[in-house]
């Protein structure tokens, strides 16, 4: 994947090269982890070069990474599965984020991870992120994105709301959620709750799952 485009900060452009991260681009992204995942989010699940070399071998263009002014501003990265509708956990799913479990013949194209370096939000750089991955569905002629959203809103009204109320009040438009109001401007869409999904505090280990179905998918079978 290669695509270069215009983002704007404050009227600024800024000149943005999508592309796929290789070996020479890990401590920049473990220094972006270190930056997007601050306390109380785990430490041990920041990329480590084990993972990230894990990344490359097993899919490498599902690996993906922004660059903005000669530095890494920000990545994605997704593996293969077969998806038919089953409950689990972000560590199950991706092996660890290792991607051991990507399938080259599954069905949908599943995010591991989306980090944008705190000094490049709000200039739509996760929707980039995000849309590169519909360019790839398309290409690879897969049914739909799909991915366990935080929802690290959720901690601080959890006494008061259940997740299910949580989830339908950002849907209502009653509040706004970090993640979840992000993926959907992204162009992704609730699909269920998946309790105990990550060791995530701000989102009580929530993960609200969630999809983009590839518009040009025919089923085959
Ligand atoms: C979530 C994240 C990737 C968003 O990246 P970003 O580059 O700032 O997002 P964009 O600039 O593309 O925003 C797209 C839209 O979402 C909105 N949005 C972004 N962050 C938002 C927030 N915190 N609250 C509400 N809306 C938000 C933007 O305003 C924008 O709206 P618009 O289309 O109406 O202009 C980034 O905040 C991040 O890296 N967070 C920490 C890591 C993380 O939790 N990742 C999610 C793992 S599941």
């Amino acid at each position: 994947m290669l695509l270069t485009q215009y983002l704007f900060q404050a009227d600024k452009p800024l000149k943005t090269t999508i592309r796929n991260y290789t070996e020479a681009d890990f401590n920049e992204l473990i220094d972006i982890q270190k930056e997007c995942f601050p306390p109380p989010f785990p430490s041990d699940l920041w990329w480590s070069e084990d993972q990230l070399g894990s990344h490359i071998r097993h899919f490498p263009q599902g690996a993906i990474c922004a660059e903005i002014n000669g530095e890494i501003a920000g990545s994605i990265t997704t593996l293969i599965i077969t998806y038919k509708g089953q409950d689990h956990t972000w560590e199950e799913i991706t092996d660890n984020g290792s991607i051991v479990t990507h399938d080259p013949h599954g069905n949908a194209l599943y995010v591991v991870d989306i980090s944008v370096r705190p000094k490049y939000r709000k200039t739509g750089l996760g929707k980039l992120l995000m849309q590169s991955l519909y360019h790839l569905v398309v290409e690879l002629k897969l049914e739909s994105v799909l991915g366990g959203s935080r929802m690290p809103g959720y901690e601080r009204v959890k006494d008061k709301l259940t997740p299910e109320h949580y989830v339908e009040s950002i849907l209502n438009g009653e509040r706004k959620d970090p993640v979840v109001t992000f993926l959907m401007k992204a162009g992704r869409t609730p699909v269920k709750l998946l309790p105990d999904y990550l060791d995530d505090p701000e989102s009580a280990n929530y993960g609200l799952l969630m999809e983009w179905k590839n518009p040009f998918f025919e089923k085959t079978k």
